[in-house]
């Protein structure tokens, strides 16, 4: 098993990146070698908006990262679509033979690696070739980002049975509150999903509108993460390399 973290979601925009940041922040905050790496993100239009405003940029800047951005993200595409569909509709043809030697290049063994999907666990990456695959070929555990609003809890068990067919190890779930003002259904979430599935949470982030600007209180939001808990998690599943 690889020394590292998969943020997978169960959904595009639940807060992947933004858990990312936090963890990057905070494996600075302690002293902890790490790499982020976002393998395939769309809606890149140039590199200007790569540097300012992409996956890769936020977490780049919060976990303040020396690596440059071909080394974080090796693949862009402009179009804001599932990375196959982006890739076919600019010309280019990626295998995913060639994304996992590629991301497997980047990956420094004895470092902790932090990966970012695309979308959700299924969103397809390459031909044949979903988030799922890449997660199972790398033999990563997997941290699962859910929104808490109504159906998400259809979601976060569906995402979650499908990890354990596969037998991907669980770190838990990150429950991400995305709208201002919970409802019913976002105040219980934690509570419902429990009562179905033994998951851990890893976390609980309230809606935060300080996410919208360029420079979030990442201190505080991690005081929302049970760091301590999922490195030990991540490094218990992590065999010797
Ligand atoms: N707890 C929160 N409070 C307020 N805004 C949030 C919160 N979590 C996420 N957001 C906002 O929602 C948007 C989507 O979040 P994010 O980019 O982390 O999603 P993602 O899962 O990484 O999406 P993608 O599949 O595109 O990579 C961002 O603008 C982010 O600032
Ligand atoms: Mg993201």
């Amino acid at each position: 098993m690889a020394n590292g973290i998969f943020i997978t979601g169960t959904d595009t925009g639940v807060g992947k990146t933004i858990v990312a940041a936090i963890l990057a922040y905070s494996f600075k905050r302690q002293y902890i070698d790490f790499g982020y790496i976002k393998p395939m993100e769309s809606g890149i239009p140039d590199d200007d908006y790569l540097a300012r405003r992409s996956d890769a940029a936020r977490v780049k800047k919060a976990g303040a990262l020396s690596e440059s951005f071909a080394e974080i993200v090796p693949y862009t595409f402009p179009e804001p679509l599932a990375p196959l569909l982006a890739a076919r509709r600019s010309g280019m043809e990626i295998t995913g033979d060639k994304l996992i030697n590629t991301i497997r290049n980047l990956i420094h063994p004895q470092r902790r690696t932090i990966i970012e999907g695309a979308g959700g666990l299924l969103a397809p990456l390459c031909e044949d070739f979903l988030v799922l695959d890449l997660i199972k070929e790398l033999e990563f555990p997997a941290l699962v980002v859910s929104r808490t609003a109504l159906g998400s809890i259809n979601h976060t068990l569906l995402t979650l049975d499908r990890l354990r067919r596969e037998d991907i190890p669980i770190l838990g779930v990150i429950a991400n509150h995305t709208t201002q003002a919970p409802d019913v259904a976002e105040k219980t979430f934690i509570k419902q999903l429990t009562e179905f599935d033994p998951v851990t949470i890893m976390g609980e982030l309230p809606y935060n509108p300080d996410l919208q600007t360029d420079s979030p209180d990442w201190e505080q939001l991690a005081t929302h993460i049970d760091i301590k808990t999922l490195l030990r998690q991540s490094q218990t599943t992590a065999a010797p390399q």
